[in-house]
């Protein structure tokens, strides 16, 4: 058999961990695959783990001199932008190929990074960097390679999907289900980065730009998280015909890329609206093929520790491609041009006139009715009788809808914050 793939591994985390298991564990069917061995050569973590077996691997604290040690690739997975781009630049500076699961470095440095490593004609590996163990960026680098791709839409952030499934299914409150995501090991070290959408919004410009073959400005994608849900708006949802999801979605238009990540009413018959759980699927059009969906466990040490390792198969048969340098930027247009149905939930004063007042601010902004639900609430013997309206509303412009909601927050018969989902675009 021919000479070993010599592995580097910076980190020894949840997937750092699971790499080092997945490596020993198919070693056999791994080298078949590969045409070669796999070898982990060299560990570098700031924190050592006693309880890993590293095989013959050398061990060290040092992560800068991995590069420099007898490695042919750096599989880089201490996340984080700062040092893991100061990593990823040495290893390519030294000449060893990259495989990263890195979506934050990406996503900020990736077009430079990329460029580097095409100069240096070094593969870099990175399909574990969105949506875990799915091989999605071979499937668009590679399965899709024939295809103009226009629209990516998809759930990527396990953690959110997890907790929104466990509010739907078991009426569990957020803490509790994001508790659970985090003792599974899905979560990001920083848990906000999960429930706030920036890791979906990561995750999203990594694969706009492969999909797009352009730079993308992630400061400009729109990112909402899921903090704001209510279990009583995902009642409701259903009520209506939908399940709430957290969705990533970029289309792209003549004048740039509306790259968005937000809660969303999906209509229940569609196949994302059944992804549960810390499961992702990402829907992907192509002129020729049409409409493709992909789907797979989205987060977890082994799921993502597949997609790592794949990479380096890949590499080790010399199928791993250079990067090839964007060449164009398209601007984030965000959701400003955005045209869709929206979900209100408005809380009012259960008294005459009140809703007429609602519907006459609808009317004037030209916002048509799809569907209506008014319920008496519960109510403290102290309070005020209140009852929330929920609105479906048909097509709306994002402006337009934003305008009106200011002014019936303004009604004196509103009583709290309106909460507004829009319904996803499929
Ligand atoms: N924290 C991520 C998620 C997993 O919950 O999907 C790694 O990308």
């Amino acid at each position: 058999m021919a000479n070993a793939l010599r592995v580097g591994l910076a980190g020894l985390g949840t997937v750092g961990g699971s790499v080092v298991r997945l490596l020993a564990e198919n070693a056999a069917l791994i080298a078949a695959r590969a045409g070669r061995p796999i070898e982990l050569a060299r560990v570098a973590s700031r924190t050592p783990k006693a309880e890993l077996d590293l095989g013959a691997a050398s061990f060290s604290t040092d992560l800068a001199s991995l590069p420099h040690g007898p490695v042919d690739v750096v599989v880089e997975l201490i996340g984080g932008v700062e040092d893991a781009g100061a990593l990823v630049e040495a290893s390519l500076g030294a000449g060893r190929a990259v495989v990263t699961a890195n979506k934050a470095l990406l996503a900020e440095r990736g077009e430079a990074l990329f460029a580097l490593a095409h100069a240096q004609g070094l593969p870099v590996g990175y399909e574990a960097s969105v949506a875990g163990g799915i091989p999605i960026v071979e499937a668009l680098r590679g399965g899709l390679a024939a295809n103009r791709l226009d629209a990516l839409a998809g759930i990527v952030n396990g953690t959110s999907n997890h907790i929104l499934t466990a509010m739907e299914n078991d009426g569990q409150d957020f803490a509790a289900a994001l508790a659970e995501a985090q003792r599974l090991g899905y979560a990001e070290a920083d848990p906000t980065f999960d429930v706030e959408g920036v890791d979906a919004a990561q995750k999203l410009a990594v694969l706009a730009a492969l999909a797009f073959e352009s730079g993308i400005d992630f400061a400009g994608v729109h990112v909402e998280g899921i903090a704001a849900i209510d279990i009583e708006d995902i009642r409701y949802a259903r009520e209506l015909g939908f399940v709430v999801k957290h969705l990533a979605m970029a289309r792209r238009h003549a004048d740039g890329v509306a790259a968005r990540v937000h809660l969303a009413l999906v209509p229940e018959r569609v196949l994302l609206a059944k992804v549960s759980g810390v499961t992702n699927a990402i829907l992907a059009n192509g002129d020729a093929v049409g409409s493709t969906v992909h789907i797979g466990p989205g987060a977890g040490g082994m799921a993502t520790a597949s997609a790592v390792v794949a990479d380096l198969v890949a590499l080790a048969r010399g199928h791993l491609p250079v990067p090839r340098p964007a060449t164009r930027r398209l601007p984030a247009l965000g959701v400003r041009g955005l045209v869709c149905p929206h979900y209100l939930k408005i809380p009012a004063i259960d008294q005459p006139g009140v809703f007429a007042e609602v519907a006459e601010v609808l009317s004037r902004h030209a916002i048509s009715i799809e569907a209506v639900i008014q319920r008496p609430q519960a109510i403290r013997p102290d309070a005020e009788p209140w009852v929330p309206i929920v609105i479906l509303t048909n097509d709306v412009a994002e402006t337009v809808v934003e305008a009106a909601v200011a002014e019936l927050g303004g009604l004196g018969g509103v009583t709290g914050t309106i909460t507004r989902i829009r319904v996803a675009d499929l």
